[in-house]
């Protein structure tokens, strides 16, 4: 880019140059005219310093937004790897769940026959409670 702008300068300059150039060569004999070939060379000169300036800040933001699209981009494949990794975590996670409900099945059967077997030790023990009143009953006889 910098070197882009650099020769299209280089053409400029030349250009212009060579057109006072021929003036003065046709036009020598006036005396008034170096004067008028000097003013211009300076002004040349003074608009290809502007220019030089000009296409070296267009070329510089061009820089600039080029570096943040890279940013930008290298950001997005962060993020991407990022929810590739997440995606992989939770089916890791589903496999393992997966893989978990037959003990799980099993815990809760174990739960069921545990509060079964307790309905039955309450009732065993109303039972027995029963039984012993109904005995003493008996001895007092
Ligand atoms: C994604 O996971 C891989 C392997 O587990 C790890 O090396 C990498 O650093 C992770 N990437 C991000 C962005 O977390």
């Amino acid at each position: 880019c910098a070197d882009w702008s650099t020769l299209m300068l280089q053409i400029f300059i030349s250009l212009m140059l060579d057109d006072a150039g021929v003036e003065t060569a046709e036009e020598a004999t006036e005396p008034s005219e170096p004067d008028v070939n000097e003013l211009c060379k300076d002004m040349f000169t003074k608009m290809a310093v502007y220019l030089q300036g000009e296409l070296t800040a267009t070329c510089e933001d061009y820089k600039l937004l080029e570096n943040m699209n890279k940013l930008t981009s290298l950001k997005y494949l962060e993020m991407k790897d990022i929810a590739v990794n997440i995606s992989r975590n939770l089916k890791d996670l589903n496999h393992e769940y997966a893989s978990l409900q037959p003990y799980l099945d099993q815990i809760n059967q174990i739960e069921e026959r545990v509060a079964a077997l307790e309905q039955a030790a309450y009732r065993l023990d109303a039972y027995s409670k029963r039984l012993e009143a109904k005995f003493k009953k008996l001895e007092k006889r």
